[in-house]
């Protein structure tokens, strides 16, 4: 009989090279940093949304006028309502996107001790995935804005 079948058999096969460890320390590493910014962005600042003393008794210096609000207006449609809904409760056409999901404002500024300092912090920090508009909308724009959440009506629609 020929040996040379079974010779073929035990034949070890090829040491991986290594261009295949480098792809699989490249697939590792993903692996890690994707869990970690995964675990970053949903439990970072878990916890209530602190806003420094000082922020929270800023007085709002822009009065309440029919033309702010219609300016203000616009900036929500433009800047906020994909996340947050037309009328501020969590329900934009972008909110399911997102977890945690956009904070209903109008249950948030139901809170009877909020001040419109801490709301303007609130829209000039931003958290998580909610966008810092520090850069974005000037100071007037972002009391604006403070005005206009406190008219959202309680219910939807
Ligand atoms: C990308 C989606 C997104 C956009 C755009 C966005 N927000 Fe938010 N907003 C969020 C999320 C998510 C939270 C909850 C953040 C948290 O608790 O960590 C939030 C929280 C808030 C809060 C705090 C509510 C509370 O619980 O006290 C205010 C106020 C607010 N947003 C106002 C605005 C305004 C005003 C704009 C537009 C200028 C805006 N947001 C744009 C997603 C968004």
């Amino acid at each position: 009989m020929d040996s040379a079948p079974s010779a073929r058999k035990i034949t070890r096969p090829r040491p991986k090279g290594p261009k295949q460890l480098w792809v699989s320390v490249i697939v590792l590493w993903l692996i890690v940093a994707g869990t970690a910014a995964y675990v970053l962005i949903r439990f970072r600042n878990a916890g209530p949304w602190i806003v420094p003393d000082a922020a929270k008794l800023l007085p709002n210096p822009v009065p309440v006028t029919s033309s702010s609000l219609t300016a203000a207006r616009s900036l929500f449609l433009d800047n906020c309502a994909h996340c947050h809904g037309d009328r501020g409760h969590g329900d934009g056409p972008d909110a399911a996107l997102y977890k945690p999901r956009p904070a209903s404002l109008v249950q948030a500024l139901r809170a009877p001790s909020i001040t419109d300092g801490e709301i303007f912090w609130k829209i000039t920090a931003g958290r998580r995935l909610m966008p810092g508009f520090k850069n974005q909308l000037s100071d007037e724009q972002r009391w604006q804005l403070v005005n206009l959440l406190r008219t959202f009506p309680e219910s939807p629609g």
